[in-house]
C-alpha cells in the first residue's frame, strides 16, 4: 500500500491549478536554503523581527513578566527562543518541532546556555494538536510563534491554529506572535524573489523532494520561480511555472502541463494589525499590544488569554 502522503501529493498534482503543500519544502537541502533566505538582503522579516526584540526588549519583558513557561511551536534551531529567554528568563521552555532529532540538540544547547532553565524538546506538529508533558507548570504559559509563520496558513486555518495556541496558553497565559505587515508591493515581492535566486532554488527544490517521495520525474530546469503579491487576498503567492510543455510521470499516473501552467506552492498572508487583532479576539485572546519597527514593516504582538 502507498503511504498517505503519496496520495496527497498526487491529488495536488492532478488538480487544476496544481499545488504542492509547502511542508515538502523542508528536506535537508530545503532547510539549508531557507536558512540562507533569512539572511538575504531582500528578506527583511527575520532581521526586522530581531531588531524589534532588541529595541523593545525591556518593554516586551515587562508586558510578559519573568518566570513563565515558554512554549514554541516550530522551534527549530531555538535561535529566537534564545533571544527571548535572555529577556524574560522563563522557568521552563518547551520547544516543539516536526524534526525531533534536530530539535533535541538545539534544546540541549539552550538549556546549557541558561542554567536553571528546565528546557524540553517535544516532537510534534502543532497543526495536528500536541500533548504537552503532564508535569508542565500550568500557570503563566506563553506561546511564542515568531517569523510570521501564521501567514503561511489561509485565514480559516490561521484562526484554528490561534485557537489551539489559546488552549495551550490556558486561562492566565498569553501569546507572542510575529506578523508581517502590508507594505509597498516592490518590497514584498523582492523579499520572495531575491536577486541571487536563492528563493527560486528553494521553490524549485520542492520538485526534487517530491521526485524522491513519490518517484516522479520533474526536471527543475523546466520550471520558473514566480512570486507576486495578490492584493485582493493580501498575500504573496509562490508558484512554479512551466517554461516548456512538461509531461510528469509517476508510478501509476502522469500529468501534462502546458507551457505557462503553474503549480501553486505557498502563500504568505500580510495582515494589517487591526485585522489581526480581530482574528486574535475570535480565537479568545484579549488585551493585545504590539511593537513594530520604525518603518512598520513587521510587528511582534502580545495577547493575553
Ligand atoms: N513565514 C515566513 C514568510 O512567509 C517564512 C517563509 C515560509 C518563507 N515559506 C517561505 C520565506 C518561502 C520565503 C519563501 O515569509
Amino acid at each position: 500500500m502507498q503511504e498517505p502522503r503519496h496520495a496527497e501529493i498526487i491529488e495536488g498534482l492532478r488538480c487544476t491549478p496544481a499545488c504542492i503543500s509547502p511542508k515538502y519544502f523542508y528536506d535537508e537541502r530545503g532547510s539549508r536554503l531557507f536558512e540562507a533566505i533569512t539572511r538575504l538582503p531582500e528578506y527583511y522579516p527575520t532581521r526586522t523581527e530581531h531588531a524589534i526584540l532588541q529595541a523593545s526588549g525591556a518593554d516586551i519583558a515587562r508586558a510578559i513578566g519573568q518566570g513563565c513557561t515558554l512554549i514554541e511551536p516550530g522551534a527549530g534551531s531555538c535561535a529566537k527562543a534564545a533571544v527571548l529567554c535572555g529577556l524574560i528568563a522563563p522557568r521552563c521552555f518547551v520547544g516543539v518541532d516536526i524534526s525531533a532529532d534536530y530539535l533535541a540538540g538545539a534544546v540541549q544547547r539552550l538549556g546549557a546556555r541558561f542554567p536553571g532553565l528546565d528546557a524540553r524538546a517535544l516532537g510534534g506538529d502543532i497543526t495536528r494538536g500536541i500533548d504537552l508533558p503532564a508535569d508542565l507548570p500550568a500557570a503563566q504559559r506563553l506561546v511564542f510563534y515568531p517569523g510570521s509563520s501564521i501567514g503561511n496558513f489561509d485565514p480559516p486555518s490561521a484562526l484554528a491554529l490561534l485557537r489551539q495556541m489559546r488552549a495551550l496558553a490556558g486561562d492566565d497565559g498569553g501569546l507572542l506572535i510575529g506578523i508581517d505587515l502590508p507594505k509597498e508591493v516592490a518590497v514584498l515581492e523582492a523579499a520572495y524573489d531575491d536577486a541571487q535566486g536563492v528563493t527560486a532554488q528553494f521553490n524549485r527544490n520542492v520538485l526534487a523532494h517530491v521526485n524522491r517521495l513519490i518517484g516522479c520525474d520533474f526536471d527543475g530546469s523546466d520550471w520558473q520561480h514566480r512570486a507576486f503579491f495578490n492584493t485582493a487576498e493580501s498575500r504573496i503567492e509562490m508558484h512554479l511555472e512551466a517554461s516548456v510543455p512538461v509531461q510528469v510521470r509517476w508510478p501509476g499516473g502522469e500529468r501534462a502541463f502546458a507551457a505557462g501552467e503553474r503549480i501553486h506552492t505557498e502563500n504568505s498572508y500580510k495582515y494589517a494589525l487591526d485585522h489581526f487583532y480581530e482574528l486574535l479576539a475570535q480565537a479568545g485572546f484579549a488585551r493585545t499590544r504590539a511593537w513594530t519597527d520604525p518603518l512598520q514593516w513587521f510587528a511582534l504582538v502580545h495577547a493575553q488569554a
